[in-house]
């Protein structure tokens, strides 16, 4: 844990802090620079710092909101960092083994850069989508980088993810009164509608794994580009809407050339 090595005492351990490199994980909320809350404009400012990951296509949108994040909110002077991001392999049948392959390798990338612009006592902010917590590498990452003996501390910041722009946009509470609610991915969802589960919020869905579950008794809250000006909100029975849900997908992404998007599914009545 990050927290004993701020624990050390003595001679040493003042020498181990002063020489420590340490990052502010913020949350920056999904899609809207409005989600920055106060705690995360407070972490912006205390960067010496800030690293900006460069995905390529999609995602130079999603390099603009964080540059206009800084721009906005950032009262001093400060030094923007470009990360170049690896390609992940095809996932075939080893998706843990060609995950962590992906991890090490951004792993790599981001310890040098550390080591090279991050000048020891200095503070670097890493701006993440959402928040740090929820489907996002960067926790992983920063424990992988300290693992390799480089003097590294951090703070994380919430932030407000997609899935609570998901509820908050549609109106409605994730849960049935007393229920749980299971978060998953698109890739799970495939294998079909989680057993015994009522409420399903699925993120990462590339393959519209929806749309190969049989559709009687569920609703669909689904969201693409939540929080952005694109943004694009559709509901219904999901025997009703799947087609469309599909089509509007498909033209979005041509337009955009990058979707992202999100969707609850509830059983029209609760499960027995
Ligand atoms: C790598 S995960 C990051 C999740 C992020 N940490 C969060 O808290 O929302 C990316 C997935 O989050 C969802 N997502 C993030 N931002 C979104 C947005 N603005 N609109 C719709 N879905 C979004 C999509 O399911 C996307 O595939």
């Amino acid at each position: 844990m990050p927290s004993r090595q701020l624990a050390c005492y003595g001679a040493s351990g003042m020498d181990r802090e002063a020489r420590m490199r340490r990052l502010l994980i913020i949350g920056i909320g999904a899609g809207d620079p409005d989600h920055m809350t106060v705690q995360s404009i407070k972490a912006l400012n205390r960067a010496d710092v800030v690293f900006l990951p460069d995905k390529g296509e999609e995602k130079a949108a999603l390099r603009h909101l964080r540059e206009q994040i800084c721009a906005r909110f950032i009262e001093k002077p400060y030094r923007t960092v470009t990360v170049g991001t690896p390609q992940r392999a095809a996932a075939g049948s080893d998706y843990s083994g060609v995950v962590d392959d992906w991890h090490a390798r951004i792993a790599a990338n981001y310890e040098r850069l550390f080591r090279e612009e991050l000048a020891e006592g200095q503070y670097g902010a890493l701006l993440v989508w959402g928040d740090p917590a929820l489907y996002d590498s960067t926790l992983r990452i920063v424990e992988r980088i300290r693992d390799t003996g480089l003097a590294l501390d951090w703070e994380v910041i919430p932030g407000i993810s997609s899935v609570q722009v998901l509820a908050a946009r549609h109106k409605i509470a994730l849960n049935r009164i007393g229920e749980p609610v299971m978060i998953t991915t698109g890739r799970k969802l495939a294998a079909g509608f989680p057993a015994g589960q009522d409420s399903v919020v699925v993120m990462l869905d590339g393959e519209q794994a929806f749309a190969r579950i049989a559709p009687e008794d569920i609703d669909i809250y689904w969201g693409a580009y939540l929080g952005t000006p694109d943004e694009i909100l559709i509901a219904g029975r999901l025997v009703d809407v799947a087609g469309q849900i599909m089509r509007v997908r498909a033209s979005a992404r041509e337009t955009h050339g990058w979707i992202m998007d999100i969707y609850l599914l509830r059983r029209s009545k609760p499960a027995p």
